[in-house]
């Protein structure tokens, strides 16, 4: 299917809600937003589409957790999605929820057509199930018996349910995917299908019995099972279209979906053949972005290594249009990409700073210096005839960036565009306007200080995807407005759209050079984060029990350097065992009041039991014991 003339629309994966957004949910959505914007300006009619993800094992696991009800416990998290994504200028049409009682309805009634077509057959299966991943496993796809996601031995479970005949339509798929150029793009990712394709593909099961799961959308036909959590998920993409109704016509036949390689096996293979089973058309393309990594490390983004990059922590620190940029210009996409802050600081300031804000700067501050801010008149002939002309250079600009966006590769497409910024920075060089002003060259300068304020018009013009904040400055500055705004990509390639004699307004600084101290102390602040564990509720942390004590005894324990034998007084006696030798003897802590968690479950340490724990700050490897600084009644508890 060939992408439909003047229409867009573009998919992110809808968003678990088992743990708050970060930095790979907002890349996706900001690549998604950024691919939008670039077809609008291109005069399409767009659609964009995200949201969260809400049923299934996972999200009554973390409900749980929190102590809440699942629904209650999904409002919460969606909501935290819906209301970061403004504040990193993400204009999506629609969010939608699997909580929703359309998309309920829709996933019952595409379930309900596969079904009488015959594709779905109930079946007992004993398979390996990890619970993580919410899906069975195939023996040759475990990494040494683990699952590769969550290296935990999958669980063995028999039950009868429900399945889909995928593997009927496995040689459909391999057809359509050689057949169809870029429908899994980049090309590493459709072979990586194809080659998955080559061992014959296994039923799918589509149900889950409601005594083991009752949150999902029951089947239309057995109630005592629920919807498979991506069977549910993925009709997402059409249900949002209200399908079968007016938007689903109007939209479905121009729809791009993306997502990260993670989950590129239920894109590339389940949802086309869940298409082809319901009769409906195929997507166009799925574009398949690679991982963001930590640190110099590259470490995978996971809350126990405490290295969870929070979205609106980052734009409250750089700015969105900082932000955007470096994920959009940072990343190859469908490579993985190291996310730093050196590296964010780096690009905001050698990118954003040096190169493009230095060059609007410099071209504002001469235009209103040699020319009281009025657009100048330039002569072709003069351009002509002293060279000054940047046509060639930003023509060739323009077709670049233009290709490489139409493919998802907005790193190339932002490389080409700075290409021409530093061109120009080199022309302000080269041709010296103020060398010009001296010598009272008033028709080149006018020249070359008309087609700077022209090259930053396309490039500001060009880059709106990607700064749309700035794009608005930046026409203000130039006395533009949004009306006679260039907001077309024809009118971006206007030659010479700017109109001598027009005024233009005081400039700002767009991007602000981060200085050497504020990286030292970002560094600072992120390093307090570090290691901060999940959040807890109130009733979790009460259900902690810390008391008052007074260190009766303490002695070493024997073949240990590091280890103490201490009887705490709480108002009863308990013995314990704390690693403390290497910051304390036992005659120092004897006499002391401490803090000690009477509740811990008892533990055998070299063979003695503790019976709690102390308290203590640990500074590297250095421990403190956390005692009182007035007399306080022993076992009083602590809160
Ligand atoms: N709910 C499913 C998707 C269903 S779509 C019908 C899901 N949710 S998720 O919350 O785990 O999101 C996965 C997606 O988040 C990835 O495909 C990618 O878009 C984004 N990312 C999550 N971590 C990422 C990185 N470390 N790097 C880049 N993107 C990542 O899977």
């Amino acid at each position: 299917m060939q992408e439909s003339k003047n229409k867009f629309y573009v998919t992110t994966p809808i968003y678990y809600v088992n743990a708050k957004p970060h930095l790979g949910h907002a890349y996706t959505t900001i690549a998604a937003d950024v691919a939008n914007r670039f077809r609008k300006v291109k005069g399409f009619d767009t659609f964009f589409l995200t949201g969260t993800d809400e049923h299934g094992d996972k999200i009554v696991e973390a409900a749980e957790k929190n102590g809440i009800k699942p629904k209650e416990y999904t409002d919460q998290i969606s909501k935290l999605f819906s209301d970061l994504w403004p504040n990193i200028s993400i204009e999506n049409d629609y969010f939608i929820r699997t909580t929703d009682e359309d998309h309920k309805n829709i996933v019952k009634g595409i379930l309900q057509k596969i079904y009488d077509s015959g594709d779905i057959y109930f079946s007992e299966y004993e398979g390996l199930y990890c619970k993580g991943c919410e899906r069975f496993y195939q023996e040759r796809e475990l990494v040494d018996g683990l699952c590769p996601d969550h290296k935990k031995a999958p669980e063995v479970i028999k039950e009868a349910n429900y399945f889909f005949k995928m593997s009927k339509y496995q040689n459909w798929l391999i057809d359509h995917i050689n057949q169809n150029e870029g429908f899994i793009r980049p090309a590493r990712y459709k072979n990586e299908v194809l080659s998955f394709l080559k061992e014959p593909l296994e039923d799918l099961c589509i149900s889950r019995p409601k005594t083991r799961l009752t949150w999902g959308i029951t089947l239309p036909f057995d109630e005592n099972y629920v919807t498979y959590v991506w069977f549910d998920a993925l009709v997402n993409y059409i249900s949002a279209l209200n399908y079968p109704g007016d938007m689903f016509n109007k939209y479905w036949s121009s729809v791009q979906h993306i997502v990260a390689k993670d989950i590129l096996k239920p894109h590339g293979i389940y949802w086309p053949i869940m298409l082809k089973s319901a009769g409906l058309p195929i997507y166009n393309n799925l574009n398949v972005h690679g991982f963001w990594n930590i640190g110099k490390e590259k470490d995978k983004m996971s809350k126990s290594l405490g290295n969870v990059v929070d979205p609106g922590h980052m734009v409250e620190k750089y700015g969105s249009d900082q932000f955007r940029y470096f994920l959009m210009r940072e990343m190859v996409f469908g490579l993985d990409a190291n996310y730093s802050e050196e590296v964010i600081i780096k690009r905001i300031n050698s990118d954003l700073s040096n190169d493009f804000g230095n060059l609007c700067n410099r071209v504002f501050s001469m235009t209103h210096r040699y020319f009281e801010g009025i657009v100048p008149e330039k002569s072709d002939q003069i351009e002509e005839s002293n060279n000054l002309s940047l046509d060639q250079e930003k023509n060739e600009m323009i077709d670049a960036y233009l290709k490489e966006m139409e493919l998802f590769s907005f790193h190339k497409g932002l490389e080409s565009v700075w290409v021409f910024i530093r061109r120009m920075n080199k022309y302000v060089d080269e041709k010296a306007p103020w060398t010009l002003a001296k010598e009272s060259k008033t028709d080149q300068l006018s020249c070359v200080i008309y087609n700077l304020l022209e090259g930053v018009r396309v490039v500001a013009g060009l880059l709106y995807p990607v700064l749309p904040k700035s794009y608005v400055k930046i026409m203000d500055m130039l006395g533009l407005t949004e009306s006679t705004n260039l907001f077309e990509i024809e009118k971006i390639k206007f030659k010479d759209f700017l109109v001598s004699g027009n005024k233009i307004n005081e400039s700002e600084i767009l991007f602000p050079t981060i200085e050497e101290e504020k990286v030292e102390e970002k560094k600072q602040s992120l390093a307090k984060l570090k290691n901060l564990k999940d959040e807890i509720t109130y009733e979790d942390f009460m259900k902690i029990d810390l008391r008052v004590g007074v260190v009766t005894h303490a002695e070493p324990v024997k073949k240990s350097d590091r280890l103490l034998k201490v009887k705490v007084d709480i108002g009863e006696e308990r013995e314990l065992v704390a690693g403390i030798s290497k910051s304390y003897s036992a005659e120092d802590i004897i006499g002391k009041s401490v803090v000690v968690v009477a509740n811990l479950k008892k533990a055998k340490i070299m063979g003695i039991e503790s019976n709690g724990m102390m308290l203590a700050a640990s500074e590297k490897k250095n421990l403190t014991l956390i005692t009182l600084d007035k007399d306080v009644k022993k076992g009083s508890q602590v809160a």
